[in-house]
Parts: C-alpha cells; sequence; structure tokens
C-alpha cells in the first residue's frame, strides 16, 4: 500500500508517558517509544475497535481499555492470538522529527476506531 511520511512531533517534545495518539492523513495513530525506538500502530483495537490509546503500555505492549487484548506494538501482534494483528506504520527520526508512514488512502470503516470522525 502507498504511503506517505507525515511529521509528528520532535524526539524531545514526546510526552513523558511514552505514547502519543494523533490523526494523520485521516487514520487514529497511536505511537509509543519503546527500549528500541519508536514504533506506531492504527488506534483501534482489531476486537470491537475500541481505541488503544487510552490503554496502558507495559514491557512493549499495549492493553486495550476495554476487554484487556494485549498487543506488541513493535509487531502489531495479538498476544495470544486471541485477534487479529494491528495495522503497524514505520516510523522514522530525520533531523530529531518523529515521521510515521501513513497509507495515502483513508481508512475504511474496519480501520476506523469506534468513535472517530
Ligand atoms: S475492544 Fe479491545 S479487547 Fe475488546
Amino acid at each position: 500500500m502507498e504511503t506517505s511520511w507525515h511529521a509528528l512531533c520532535h524526539e524531545a517534545e514526546f510526552p513523558d508517558d511514552g505514547k502519543l495518539a494523533t490523526q494523520l492523513g485521516g487514520w487514529s495513530v497511536l505511537v509509543v517509544k519503546g527500549d528500541d525506538g519508536f514504533h506506531a500502530v492504527n488506534d483501534r483495537c482489531t476486537h470491537q475497535a475500541a481505541l488503544l490509546s487510552p490503554g496502558r503500555v507495559r514491557r512493549g505492549a499495549i492493553m486495550c481499555p476495554l476487554h484487556g487484548a494485549r498487543f506488541e506494538v513493535g509487531t502489531g501482534r495479538c498476544i495470544g492470538g486471541a485477534y487479529a494483528d494491528l495495522r503497524r506504520f514505520d516510523v522514522r527520526v530525520v533531523d530529531g522529527v518523529i515521521e510515521v508512514a501513513i497509507p495515502v488512502v483513508a481508512p475504511g470503516p474496519n480501520e476506523r476506531p469506534v468513535g472517530a470522525r
């Protein structure tokens, strides 16, 4: 899928709690800072489409606040495999600015979290 790079923020501006949720190119994007760098996923649980970003991040995984599914942010993998993996977005840092590769096509209904515009 064709993507384009979108600037997120400067590394120094990244929130201290290690996660940042935003809208880029019509997508709901969750960026998490891990020990191995930044990772970005679609901010939508693959179970019932809840926003993942209010969930807690521990040991490189985010827990869905609705029913507790956990997803590795580095791979998008659903731990335990109960649900589909998350869509991942590539991340890079250019001159200190975090950039995320977002599909040029807007998300379809099955890619949007509940409550997203
Ligand atoms: S909506 Fe995320 S675990 Fe159910």
